[in-house]
């Protein structure tokens, strides 16, 4: 660090944690419910960690007063949740269910009679499972009207209560977890499919952007990217050209379409060269141009380190199979994706200088200031951190639990943020990831994240109560201060 004092944290700084619709709310098919594609997947044997569902998560459905008292106790300056498409439209493009609404409509309220900013995401994930079925989801452009339409439902529902939204959650996880890696619905091995569902996705965030600008034009939207900054391993020039390359690959391929409304040059050839490039057509060209977010999400957990290919050939099995079934922000891809150009161009490797927590996430606080100097740079757009924090086994001990390396590892990313701020980058605000401990995707209930315990685990749901952890009592401190004991 090589300033004698850091700027404070603006005074509206918001401060805030953030969930996800899935992860939290349980109550699967109550109140005209639909299914979703995760409701259906984490039924399938062999798809989830234990077998683990979202049936009734940590049963947030029924216990949100409670769950926001204890943000509000906190001092919570703003709460970003998810909303589940299949409960305000269960079938994804039919009727409104009033129901599902009302839901999120006590939920705000709650919120502002707090004085908590609601951060709504629009979509993170959970697809209504009709969906899938009728239009091969994200597959086929016909999806885009019902995006459009619960887009439509939410904005005019809403927009006086809410005004930050969040389209997509990580698109560049969830396309790659979902059609390359297999490792979530709908299951699919092919990057060609990923290329075009991905590219149907942009179009669909672009529809609701200039959407929201109509029917909102007092509100804020962007979508939520998982960044992560990548290094090259050595100063070798090869290395330093395939992190470029990566960087191509990992982040450029969203982020310009995001902030640029087109494809980066590079890369876009290569897929054109490998015969995997989306269908891009010239009115395609002129929405991706016409919609403008207002700020950006990053959700930052850790970057990527690559080396030169080498040998011409992928990284060791083992450790490709260690990286793609843990940790989405690593796209190395497998032996058996030869045909992807990446292969020849970059691959993944673990970084000397860093540790990693129990599930091999590389610990890299510095590596955020990267980041968000990174995109604040390149993009000019306010940053919104949507998501940060530590998964870890966390111990119930005479009724407490004492995560001091939770803590640590926040307090460093703050700190950071803080010298991102005294360099320049302009930020909205912080959400760690989670206010309170969730269901994990891929990792049941034994990977936490959060500031509040939630007793249960993969087995059974035991009495779901909820015990404030020590880093609750850090959090609090903070906020209370603005950060300034950072
Ligand atoms: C992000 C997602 O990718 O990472 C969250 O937006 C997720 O929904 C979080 O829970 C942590 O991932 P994991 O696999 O450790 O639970």
């Amino acid at each position: 660090m090589y300033y004698q004092k850091l700027d404070e944290f603006q005074k509206n700084f918001l401060w805030g944690a953030a969930s996800a619709a899935y992860q939290i709310e349980g109550a699967y098919q109550e109140d005209g419910k639909g299914l979703s594609i995760w409701d259906e997947y984490a039924h399938q044997p062999g798809n989830t960690f234990k077998g683990t569902t979202g049936d009734v998560a940590i049963d947030h459905y029924h216990r949100v007063e409670e769950d926001v008292a204890l943000m509000a106790k906190m001092g919570l300056k703003a709460y970003r949740f998810s909303v589940a498409w299949s409960r305000v439209i269960p079938d994804g493009e039919g009727d409104v269910n009033e129901a599902g609404l009302a839901f999120y409509r006590k939920l705000i309220t709650l919120l502002k009679q707090n004085q908590i900013e609601p951060v709504l995401t629009i979509y993170h994930w959970d697809l209504p499972l009709a969906l899938q079925k009728k239009y091969n989801g994200w597959g086929s452009r016909e999806i885009i009207p019902a995006f459009e339409k619960y887009c439509r439902t939410l904005f005019s529902a809403f927009k006086d209560d809410v005004k930050y939204w969040v389209t997509f959650n990580e698109q560049n996880v969830f396309t790659s977890m979902g059609y390359r890696w297999a490792q979530h619905p709908p299951k699919v091995t092919d990057i060609k499919r990923m290329y075009a569902a991905n590219h149907i996705i942009n179009l669909a965030n672009a529809t609701a952007i200039n959407l929201f600008h109509e029917l909102v034009p007092n509100g804020q939207i962007g979508p939520s990217f998982g960044y992560g900054p990548v290094y090259p391993l050595t100063g070798d020039p090869n290395d330093v050209l395939a992190a470029v390359n990566a960087n191509d690959f990992n982040n450029n391929w969203w982020l310009d379409v995001y902030c640029r409304g087109e494809y980066p040059y590079f890369m876009l050839k290569q897929l054109q060269k490998a015969g995997i490039a989306p269908e891009i057509t010239a009115d395609d060209q002129v929405l991706l141009k016409s919609a403008k977010p207002d700020f950006l999400g990053i959700n930052y957990y850790h970057g990527g380190t690559v080396q030169t290919n080498r040998l011409q050939k992928p990284v060791k099995e083992a450790e490709q199979k260690d990286f793609s079934a843990t940790d989405p922000y690593l796209m190395q891809p497998k032996a058996d994706q030869a045909q992807s150009p990446e292969v020849p161009m970059f691959n993944s490797v673990s970084n000397p200088y860093l540790d990693k927590t129990a599930w091999g996430w590389e610990i890299d606080p510095v590596g955020f200031r990267v980041a968000l100097r990174q995109v604040y740079e390149k993009y000019r757009l306010p940053l919104f951190v949507t998501e940060n924090g530590l998964g870890a086994v966390d111990e119930l001990v005479d009724g407490k639990v004492d995560d001091q390396y939770r803590i640590d590892y926040l307090a460093q990313h703050v700190k950071t943020m803080k010298e991102a701020i005294t360099d320049g980058v302009e930020m909205i605000g912080y959400c760690a990831w989670s206010f309170s401990d969730i269901l994990s995707w891929l990792n049941g209930y034994k990977k936490r994240y959060g500031f509040v315990y939630v007793n249960r685990d993969d087995d059974s749901q035991k009495d779901l109560k909820r015990i404030p952890k020590a880093s609750y009592y850090w959090y609090q401190q903070l906020i209370a201060q603005n950060g300034a004991q950072i």
